[in-house]
């Protein structure tokens, strides 16, 4: 019997990796939650994403690894690959990917794909990024992207989750943001973080699909109600979130953009496993 655990490369031997697979080190782990962590991996040189997209990842401990799709939480220009992840105790991946340490190994297929990129917007005064849980991961490769204050004035990231400890992964993402040297200067002013609790009491609680309906949102960010002549909409969360937000923003008269049509809103699933 094979050890589940994460392997370093050089333990791996009776593993092959996969064609197509990338084998890279774990440079760091942050723990944020019992249900939430982030990573970065080491970059191979030929590696190349567009903000937004998502990649396939697995570990190198099995003939056949388990893969699961991840959003790409880093901007296209780091030298590292970020994620952030959910703890699935049972779940096939996470249940191993979570005791990752530096210097293991983690397995990405070599090729990212997605929607929710810009390319799939038409250019706005406003986008709006409303992800609820680990959907916040593509939108913090998004704002650490030029081209996002490029083609938008504002940058309005909605991020709600069921408890305060959940949202300090978006708050840290936002604050460095504005401080860093490549972006600090065009995300200052511009970038705005709205976040929300749906179960521990704090300033600012409910579903954002509620907040946007009751007209709590707008008011409490001083613009106009949502609407497609000046905003563009990006959707990252739960399949039940997904389906919600955008019957909100079809309602609202939005049209749904792809990378062959660019539009005014684009969805993504945030995956769990
Ligand atoms: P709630 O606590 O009311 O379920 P989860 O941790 O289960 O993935 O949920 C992340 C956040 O997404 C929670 O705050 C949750 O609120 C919220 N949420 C779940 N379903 C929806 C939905 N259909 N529309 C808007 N927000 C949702």
């Amino acid at each position: 019997m094979h050890s589940a655990a994460a392997l370093k490369i050089e333990d791996a031997t009776t593993f092959p990796i996969p064609a197509g697979v990338y084998a890279e080190t774990v440079v760091s782990v942050k723990h944020y939650t019992d249900r939430l962590f982030s990573f970065r991996i080491t970059r191979p040189q030929a590696f190349r994403f567009r903000s937004g997209e998502f990649v396939m990842i697995g570990l190198p401990n099995a003939e056949k690894p388990v893969f699961r799709a991840y959003s790409i939480a880093s901007p296209s220009w780091d030298e590292e690959v970020e994620f952030f992840s959910i703890k699935v105790p049972d779940g096939p991946l996470t249940s191993e990917l979570q005791k990752i340490v530096p210097g293991d190994t983690v397995l990405m297929r070599q090729k990212s794909t997605g929607t929710l990129v810009l390319d799939a917007l038409t250019p706005a005064k406003r986008v709006f990024m409303i992800s609820t849980g680990t959907g916040i991961a593509p939108f913090a490769s998004l704002i650490r992207d030029p081209e996002t204050y490029d083609k938008f004035d504002q940058v309005i990231l909605t991020h709600t989750c069921r408890d305060r400890a959940e949202l300090v992964y978006g708050e840290e993402l936002c604050a460095e943001a504005v401080n860093d040297p490549l972006i600090g200067e065009m995300a200052a002013g511009r970038l705005i973080l709205y976040s929300t609790t749906t179960r521990e009491v704090t300033p600012r609680m409910g579903r954002i699909t509620h907040l946007i309906e009751s007209g709590k949102f707008c008011t409490d960010l001083g613009i106009p109600p949502l609407n497609p002549t000046s905003d563009r909409v990006m959707i990252c969360g739960s399949m039940s979130m997904l389906k919600d937000v955008k019957s909100l923003v079809e309602s609202l008269g939005f049209t749904e953009g792809s990378n062959n049509k660019p539009a005014d809103f684009v969805v993504e699933r945030a995956f769990v496993g």
